[in-house]
């Protein structure tokens, strides 16, 4: 096998860089403006660039909307879920229950906490884990179910917490897009014995890059804080107490989270209304399918998503007519860094056959109609 080199990978990045700015309809860009560039300006100013007074208020206020005691703001999700594994003392042997219908930081920081990734399947009409999908796959090792609410959606969240409950196992809730998103009147980051929220810069509020982890539990999230700081307390602490990482988030890219929050009522309204305008105007074309999010919950959807039952064929026409289009989560079982041989067939069709359309609160109906208008021409030519 051909030998990557450093500037393989450059010419890969600026590769798909130039691709992504041929797309005159993105895939997702976040909205930011006037009023993060005074919040920016404001730490700026202040000399003060780590975490303070942003990252505080910024934790706080997630923490309400969640519904959660406490929150640890982190450099982005998946150190989150990594400091969150190591306080639940997740350790060498231990196996934990993840779909293979997952993004990489799912089963890469189960294996960086030391413990072993077991896959399972996902149920198609939700992309979400079941009880049975979990029961395939659970032995006596099993420590915890890292439940993933993919694209934002749930299903059976409260059966599976009872569930983990029942079996002595720990809960952990990987809601990284699903701010925002309800289940049975309760928020979704609320479920679990911790949660994971992402900030990257394709989530419904951002950060640029950022996480954070949320809890009910003090002793658990004193550790998780731990663990954040290099091992120690805190910032001005010497002592040592964990292997620790810097998972630190900084005070610019707060100030930005806590700017994006006054706009989250719209982002949240627009995502939700341009997911019906898709619904409407796809509904007619046969071989296309809009993926309908959870009925039982007041889901805000990642991005929407349609199945065909080509996803490459149509990938490549919409993307040729600049149109931002993006393949769903490749299987993770089958990824060179796992090479798990197992039965996933519904992940592997979930792959095959699902389309992420653009979907940033930015998008205009006449966007929309440009893109619905161009799948109708793909399998219906005049
Ligand atoms: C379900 C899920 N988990 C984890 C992540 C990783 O988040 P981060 O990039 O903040 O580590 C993402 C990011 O898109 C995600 O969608």
């Amino acid at each position: 096998m051909k030998k990557h080199t450093h500037s393989d990978v450059v010419t890969s990045y600026q590769a798909y860089k130039s691709r992504v700015a041929r797309e005159t309809i993105p895939c997702y860009e976040p909205s930011i403006g006037k009023e993060e560039l005074r919040l920016v300006t404001d730490v700026i100013q202040r000399n003060w660039l780590s975490e303070n007074k942003y990252t505080r208020e910024f934790e706080n206020r997630l923490a309400k909307i969640c519904s959660r005691k406490y929150s640890v703001a982190f450099a982005n999700a998946t150190a989150a879920l990594i400091s969150g594994m190591k306080a639940l003392g997740i350790k060498g042997g231990d196996e934990i229950i993840v779909p293979s219908f997952s993004h990489s930081a799912d089963p890469n920081s189960i294996s960086n906490s030391g413990a072993i990734p077991v896959f399972a399947d996902v149920d198609p009409a939700s992309l979400c884990l079941t009880r049975q999908t979990i029961e395939k796959v659970i032995t006596k090792k099993t420590k915890a179910i890292l439940y993933v609410c993919a694209y934002g959606n749930v299903s059976d969240l409260e059966h599976i917490v009872a569930y983990a409950k029942s079996k002595k196992l720990f809960l952990i809730n990987d809601c990284a897009p699903a701010l925002f998103g309800n289940y049975k009147q309760k928020p979704i980051p609320s479920y679990g014995d911790f949660s994971v929220l992402s900030f990257f810069a394709d989530k419904t509020i951002t950060t640029g890059e950022g996480g954070m982890l949320l809890s009910n539990n003090l002793a658990l999230i004193n550790k998780v804080n731990t663990y954040k700081h290099d091992g120690r307390k805190e910032r001005g602490v010497d002592l040592i107490e964990y292997k620790g990482y810097n998972f630190r988030i900084t005070e610019l890219q707060t100030a930005v989270g806590v700017a994006q929050l006054k706009k989250a009522p719209y982002f949240v309204k627009r995502k939700k209304e341009i997911l019906r305008y898709y619904q409407k105007k796809l509904t007619d074309i046969k071989n296309v399918r809009v993926f309908s999010f959870n009925p039982d919950g007041a889901i805000v959807p990642h991005r929407v998503v349609i199945f065909v039952p080509n996803a490459k064929k149509l990938m490549a026409y919409l993307t040729s007519l600049g149109i931002g289009v993006r393949s769903m989560f490749m299987p993770m079982h089958s990824m060179p860094a796992y090479k798990i041989k197992g039965d996933f067939p519904n992940t592997q069709e979930i792959y095959k056959t699902g389309v992420c359309l653009p979907s940033a609160p930015s998008l205009t109906d006449k966007n929309i109609e440009f893109v619905c208008q161009s799948i109708k021409e793909f399998y219906e030519p005049r």
